[in-house]
């Protein structure tokens, strides 16, 4: 039966055709299996020498990322801070505050000594010149300080003021009446030029409102010639920037003294010491009169003082009894000049100046 062998021959073939098949597909699965080898070790080969990126925790921004196509641009350091150029200050030296100085002077802020030392003296100006020309007073003169100060629209300070011309009223200087910005009294003279020998002097410059020296100079000639000599001239006009030192100087002093805050210290001393411009002495018809060794309540001086000087045209102050009013306790050294109609009226009426100004007004 030729079918039956044809189909018996075929059934011998597929063994063969089994074995070729499994052949070919081993032989697939190595040349797969080398190729793939090979692609792992170009990977390894590449690892060992391409630098993997490290992730930074603190300064992403800064180190460029390389996964990004477009890189970040590299923002620049931040500069540490440095002083502002030109900055000048409480303690700054040297030829930029002299030049700081004479340009104060120049437009009426300053009259200390053109010494390079930025002192009291030149920050008292600086604040003042900031004041009046709208600026933060704090008597540091920065960039913005210098460049009004040097520049044609600075205000000069104002001119001399005439403080015994106020529609006849004595003028009242205390903590709640401060000075103007900027005061500064008309006819200054030299104490010594009219009261010469009469008395000593703290210092040989002192100064004082023509009228009120005038005045004191026939006092003390009137003493002397009574018999009621030394006498010595302690205080007379002050500026700002004196009765800044003096102030500052009196708070030092108590916090050095005593155990007591910056608060406290100057607490104390504003009840013997005016704030700047706050302060009689700064009108220039004010001054402290002094008997050399002695202290001047216990003095012939001052019994004397405390009797004639109403007919000069001076007031004692500062006076324990008034204390209360004038804030200040008794000062029976310090004089102030206020003209003869009024000070006869004070020492008959028995009135500070707060009150007789105050009475003044109501008439
Ligand atoms: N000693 C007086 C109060 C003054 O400083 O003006
Ligand atoms: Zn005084």
């Amino acid at each position: 039966m030729p079918q039956n062998r044809s189909s018996k021959k075929r059934n011998n073939r597929s063994p063969y055709l089994f074995i070729l098949l499994v052949l070919a597909l081993l032989t697939a699965a190595l040349i797969f299996g080398a190729r793939a080898m090979n692609t792992w070790k170009v990977y390894e080969a590449e690892a060992a020498t391409t630098p993997v990126p490290t992730p930074t925790v603190t300064s992403v921004s800064v180190t460029p990322d390389p996964f990004r196509a477009t890189p970040v641009p590299t923002p620049e350091p931040t500069p540490a801070p440095s002083p502002t150029p030109g900055l000048l200050n409480a303690g700054s030296q040297g030829e930029a505050v002299k030049e700081l100085q004479k340009r104060l002077q120049e437009l009426g802020y300053y009259t200390g000594q053109i010494d390079g030392d930025y002192g009291t003296g030149t920050k008292a100006a600086v604040q003042t010149f900031q004041k009046l020309n709208g600026l933060d007073a704090d008597g540091i003169a920065g960039q913005k300080t210098q460049g009004v100060l040097y520049s044609d629209a600075a205000k000069a300070a104002p001119g001399p003021t005439d403080v015994l011309a106020d529609n006849g009223i004595p003028l009242l200087v205390n903590a709640k009446n401060p000075l103007p910005d900027g005061f500064s009294p008309a006819n200054l003279v030299q104490v010594k030029d009219i009261a010469g020998n009469l008395m000593t002097y703290e210092k040989s410059d002192m100064q004082g409102v023509r009228e009120a020296v005038e005045a004191l100079a026939r006092m003390i000639q009137d003493a002397v010639n009574d018999g009621c000599a030394p006498w010595k001239l302690r205080e007379s006009y002050r500026t700002i920037a004196d009765q800044t030192r003096i102030f500052n100087n009196r708070v030092s002093s108590y916090m050095n003294e005593n155990d007591i805050t910056r608060s406290q210290a100057i607490a104390r001393t504003r009840q013997s010491v005016a704030d700047p411009g706050s302060s009689e002495h700064h009108t220039g018809l004010a001054f402290d009169l002094n008997v050399p060794g002695e202290s001047f309540g216990d003095t012939a001086q001052y019994l004397w003082l405390k009797s004639h000087c109403w007919d000069y045209g001076f007031i004692m102050r500062y006076t324990d009894e008034k204390s209360d009013i004038t804030g200040i306790i008794g000062e029976e050294w310090h004089v102030r000049y206020v003209g003869r109609e009024h000070s006869l009226k004070m020492r008959d009426m028995d009135m500070c100046l707060e009150e007789y100004v105050e009475w003044l007004k109501k008439q």
